[in-house]
């Protein structure tokens, strides 16, 4: 019997849930994927949960469910909130989740999810040294993972470089909102990525988000120090890390 759990991976624009194999990383159910309502408020992204973890059917009480979300987390308690809701800034959200689902949960930060996803099956697996996995989508979402150990809540899509805030210059949604050409914006990636190595001497950095699948047009125009890679799981690192993570953390499963 497979060891299973469930990760749900909620982000700026979707919210996405399957059932994962943990020894393998691999999806055992469809994906399932909803629009996140307009807002990003509390109750109505716990009642999108509700409704992808009601379609995965799940019968088993007990197995393990990660959520992954995009703020900083402590004890399940969302801290920030860049591009959801400034309701989310200093929530009980894990206790939300259980109280609505009925279910353990675990919360975490999406790039967080990703990173522990790829150190378990995917691009940073048995890298020694700094790794940092960085998600371009709504936001930049960061994470930190050393000799295999996940660093938790690493903040760094929010440097500030020229005065900004870079998530909101270097993201892929900034690519879309000001129609930059690839080339373009490899620039302002250059510019990021350089900042970041500046500061951190990375030996891998992963690039993940759904444009990761697109890596050909811009990865090789970034020139750095450290490898620059794409995210092997693509996409579906948040939803793999969220049901990892889950299942890590809870000494029962
Ligand atoms: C948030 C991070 C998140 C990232 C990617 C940022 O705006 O502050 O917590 O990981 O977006 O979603």
């Amino acid at each position: 019997m497979a060891r299973t759990a469930v990760g749900i991976d909620i982000g700026g624009t979707g919210i996405k849930g399957a059932i994962v194999d943990l020894d393998s990383g691999e999806l055992l159910s469809d994906r399932i994927k909803k629009s996140t309502p307009e807002g990003g408020e509390p109750d109505a992204i716990v009642a999108v949960v509700k409704q992808i973890v009601d379609e995965l059917g799940l019968d088993d009480a007990s197995l393990p469910v990660g959520v992954c979300f995009p703020a900083a987390i402590m004890d399940g308690k969302t801290l920030s909130a860049a591009n959801v809701s400034k309701k989310w800034i200093g929530f009980e959200a894990e206790k939300l989740f259980e109280t609505t689902l009925g279910r353990n949960i675990h919360f975490v930060n999406d790039a967080d999810a990703a990173g522990y996803a790829e150190t378990r099956f995917g691009a940073a697996k048995g890298v020694k040294g700094l790794v940092i996995m960085t998600t371009l989508g709504t936001g930049i979402g960061t994470a930190l993972i050393n000799d295999g150990v996940l660093i938790v809540n690493a903040e760094l899509g929010h440097l500030e470089i020229g005065g900004k805030d870079y998530e909101t210059k270097a993201s892929f949604a900034a690519k879309e909102r000001d129609d930059l050409s690839w080339k373009h914006w490899a620039k302002r990636l250059q510019k990021y990525y350089s900042h970041l190595e500046a500061l951190l001497y990375p030996r891998l950095i992963i690039v993940g988000g759904g444009v990761s699948k697109h890596h050909d047009e811009f990865l090789p125009l970034l020139d750095l120090r450290a490898e620059i890679v794409p995210a092997a799981l693509r996409n579906n690192a948040g939803i793999m890390g969220a049901a990892a993570l889950a299942a890590d953390s809870n000494p029962a499963f």
